[in-house]
């Protein structure tokens, strides 16, 4: 299975989440860029004021080369929505593969089904698998087995019915 990660990071949170990820799933990872919220008090604060108004900033959007069977898409959560770069991103309409999985990191001030809501929506489609990970719960105890659970749900097991063999009892 060939899978592509596309991910927007703002201070490193999710790209560690989105690295962990490409290491278990074998994947291929493309970050999107944005230059107009990076790192200070004044683009926060810019950052939260464009998120809830839904003004989309100019991104570097990565380009999608390749047949891809899965895409995973990770955002941090922005005043309770998926943040304005990966907004961005998908309101482009980029061409994706049918199978999507979405990740969020987020403060734990919001209910991330917003985020998934969202994302689902704009995508027309819904997530085969979702994980939403607190700040604080990255890279501390428990975040291996919740990038398991996750990984699991996109990779079922492939039981012997499934890949056609006969049950002979
Ligand atoms: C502009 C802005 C708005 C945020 N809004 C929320 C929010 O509504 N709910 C929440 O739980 N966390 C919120 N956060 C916290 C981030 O989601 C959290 O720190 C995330 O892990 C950052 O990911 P990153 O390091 O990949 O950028 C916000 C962060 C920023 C910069």
């Amino acid at each position: 299975m060939k899978t592509l990660i596309i991910y927007y990071s703002r201070t490193g949170t999710t790209r560690t989440v989105a690295s962990a990820l490409a290491d278990r799933l074998d994947a291929d990872l493309a970050e999107i860029h944005c230059e107009r919220f990076r790192t200070g008090a004044i683009r926060f604060l810019l950052a939260g004021y464009h998120s809830v108004k839904g003004n989309l900033p100019e991104i570097e959007a990565p380009k999608i080369a390749g047949d891809y069977d899965l895409v995973l898409i990770g955002t941090p959560i922005w005043t309770s929505y998926p943040s304005l770069p990966v907004r961005a991103f998908l309101a482009g309409n980029p061409k994706l593969p049918d199978r999507v999985g979405l990740f969020v990191t987020y403060g734990g001030q919001s209910d991330p089904d917003i985020a998934f809501d969202g994302m689902a929506d704009v995508l027309k489609r819904p997530a085969e698998a979702t994980l939403a990970l607190k700040t604080d719960q990255v890279e501390a105890p428990g975040f291996e087995e919740s990038l398991d659970a996750f990984v699991e749900k996109l990779n079922p097991p492939v039981t012997p019915a499934k890949a056609g063999v006969q049950d002979k009892g």
